[in-house]
């Protein structure tokens, strides 16, 4: 199946326990038989991340995440499968002899490591066209804005020529086809003709975390528009969980992170010694991107442009930052644009200075607010406190809110006590439900009734509760057996856990590891980790046990009678059917407790 023996597999996840290699990336504190902690996958303030070490399983409560070491590992560092087992086998010490592939294995290989070789040789093939005479313009463009020779190969910066197809057709005579390379979003691929999607710009590949090349922006060398071109969005290039710049800046070990607008400005701050900054891509910040920074800091310093659109792209930014529980603080770069000129200007000194006078970001919204208003008029003054007021309910915390009640009352000389009447008379209105965490919460609920309507759900819940106790296993097995999973990933995982319940070793994690590519992880993870209700009574329990066998059983003889050819089975399987619906005979029994 892959370049790696089962065994192999086996060996490093037994050898890199959970507990370790979770505790390396997340904060884990001790409860009960397990461990919690923060949640790297969402943003939370209040842990439901747990690792059970008894498993070698992880599960988050909020999001629904979960997996085992390797699955941890795939999804917290963006790693194909092989990358998590080398990255664990060199942890732990073992040599990972790769088995030669064939040509069949190659073809195998997933679509998004071919993705990522695609764009890999992009970025190679343009960076030798910057270095070749055919890229002089390129050159001299980034020679011109103040880039050196290391800085341009630091980042991998590239020219993408004039010819309109030379890209495709390197790759072509590199045996790819036309259907990848369409998926690679690196070209436009017709009936009339297949050409490269960046003519005559300069190249600034973008990487994830992990270092790999997902996709690119191009410039123009000139005025021209659009500006920016950036790669679309493909299998391997989500723009709102990637950063640009990431890669390098979660290596440096500062205690805070620049987050800036474009590329260039993030490339000049890197090049002035600035290796903490990063970018989003060209849209708006996200919260996804906001949860990846809080993996490597508490705070966020924003560098968005001076104009107005920057300020406004930054009260955008505040909210999100504040939710994922990172502090923000807003550079001023007057009279500069943005960090890129500012640094050109002033230089890394100043521009340091201006770092550690960075504004808190309750203030400039307070202060951008402002600007809405007349303060010489008693009227627009009087709401323009109001409208503070209301904002300080932001801040849950009491402590919290009462610091930040005073530092405002005293900044623009309002009494204290009037301030915070106000801010209880507003807190006393807030509707319930009006906070972001009750709509979240909200919709979780909702989605999860929405679910728990598919056969799929019932196959989960069965197989997590035949982990949970093992010892209704034999009771089950009388009843339910792998072939009434009627969708073949779920009757794969519930032959393989069948088989482990007869041998008597219950090793779920070993199972996850069957499914190679991430999605069939992720749905083998999540096939053990349906919550039942522990809370429920024996009763209650056994009734919902024995309505959820019916459930898979019926669902698995009308998918039966649907796909009938044999006439004369239609009778028994009707019959049977009955049976099930009559069920004090096929009643199952849990022992007390
Ligand atoms: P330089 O002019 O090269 O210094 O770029 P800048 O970073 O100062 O440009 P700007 O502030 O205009 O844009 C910031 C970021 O927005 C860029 O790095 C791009 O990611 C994105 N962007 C700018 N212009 C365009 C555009 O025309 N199209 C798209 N898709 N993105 C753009
Ligand atoms: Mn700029």
């Amino acid at each position: 199946m892959a370049r790696f023996s089962e065994e192999q597999i086996e060996e490093v996840r037994q050898r890199s326990d959970i507990v370790d290699i979770i505790g390396s990336y997340v904060k884990l504190k001790r409860s009960g038989s397990g461990y919690v902690g923060l949640c790297p996958f969402h943003n939370e303030k209040t842990p439901s991340f747990s690792v059970n070490p008894a498993r070698q399983m992880y599960k988050c409560f909020g999001c629904g995440v979960g997996g085992n070491v390797i699955t941890f590992v795939m999804e917290y560092e963006n790693y194909s499968f092989p990358e998590a087992m080398q990255h664990l086998a060199e942890r732990a010490g073992i040599s990972l002899p790769e088995k030669e592939m064939t040509a069949e294995q190659k073809r195998q290989e997933s679509l998004r490591t071919i993705l990522l070789e695609i764009n890999t040789k992009a970025a190679r093939y343009y960076y030798a066209r910057l270095k070749s005479p055919q890229g002089k313009t390129g050159f001299d463009y980034l020679k011109e804005r103040g880039l050196s020779d290391e800085t341009i190969l630091h980042f991998g910066l590239g020219y993408a020529g004039q010819g309109g197809d030379e890209l495709y057709r390197y790759l072509r005579q590199q045996g790819y086809n036309d259907s990848v390379l369409k998926e690679s979003g690196l070209f436009k691929i017709e009936e009339r003709g297949c050409y490269d999607k960046f003519w005559n710009r300069v190249m600034f590949p973008i990487m994830d975390i992990s270092n790999h090349v997902i996709g690119f922006g191009g410039r123009v060398m000139g005025d021209a528009k659009p500006k920016y071109l950036n790669s679309p969005e493909t299998k391997l290039f989500d723009k709102s969980r990637n950063l640009f710049g990431l890669n390098y800046a979660r290596q440096g070990n500062r205690k805070n992170l620049i987050l800036c607008e474009g590329y260039m400005d993030v490339i000049a701050l890197h090049q002035a010694g600035f290796t903490n900054a990063v970018a989003s891509l060209g849209t708006a910040f996200t919260e996804q991107q906001a949860s990846l920074l809080k993996r490597y800091t508490d705070e966020v310093l924003l560098t968005y442009d001076s104009d107005g659109a920057g300020r406004k792209a930054a009260l955008r930014a505040i909210p999100i930052l504040r939710n994922a529980g990172l502090s923000g603080r807003i550079v001023n770069l007057e009279p500069y644009k943005d960090p890129d000129e500012f640094i050109k200007a002033l230089g890394d000194a100043e521009f340091e200075k201006r770092l550690g006078d960075a504004q808190n970001s309750f203030f400039f919204e307070i202060e951008e607010l402002r600007r809405g208003y007349d303060m010489s008029d008693p009227e627009q003054k009087t709401r323009y406190y109001h409208e503070i007021a209301k904002k300080l309910l932001i801040f849950q915390d009491k402590v919290q809110r009462d610091n930040y009640l005073e530092a405002v009352a005293a900044k623009y000389d309002i009494r204290r006590d009037d301030l915070r009447d106000l801010v209880i008379r507003y807190s006393n209105r807030m509707p319930e439900g009006y906070r972001k965490e009750d709509r979240q919460e909200r919709e979780r609920k909702r989605n999860q009734k929405e679910e728990e309507k598919g056969i799929s759900y019932s196959y989960r819940l069965l197989l997590s509760w035949l982990i949970e106790d093992a010892s209704l296993f034999r009771q089950i097995r009388e009843r339910i057996s792998p072939e009434d999973f009627m969708e073949e990933n779920y009757r794969i995982v519930a032959e393989m856990l069948y088989g482990q319940l007869e041998a008597g070793e219950l090793v779920p994690a070993k199972i996850i590891n069957y499914f190679q590519d991430v999605e069939g992880q992720k749905l083998a993870a999540q096939m053990f980790q349906t919550d039942y209700r522990t809370k429920m009574g024996r009763e209650e329990k056994e009734k919902a046990l024995n309505e959820l066998v019916v459930r898979i059983k019926e669902y698995s003889i009308d998918y039966r009678i649907r796909n009938l050819t044999n006439v004369e089975e239609l009778q028994n399987l009707i019959l049977e059917k009955k049976r099930w619906q009559t069920p004090q005979n096929l009643h199952i029994s849990l022992k007390d407790g």
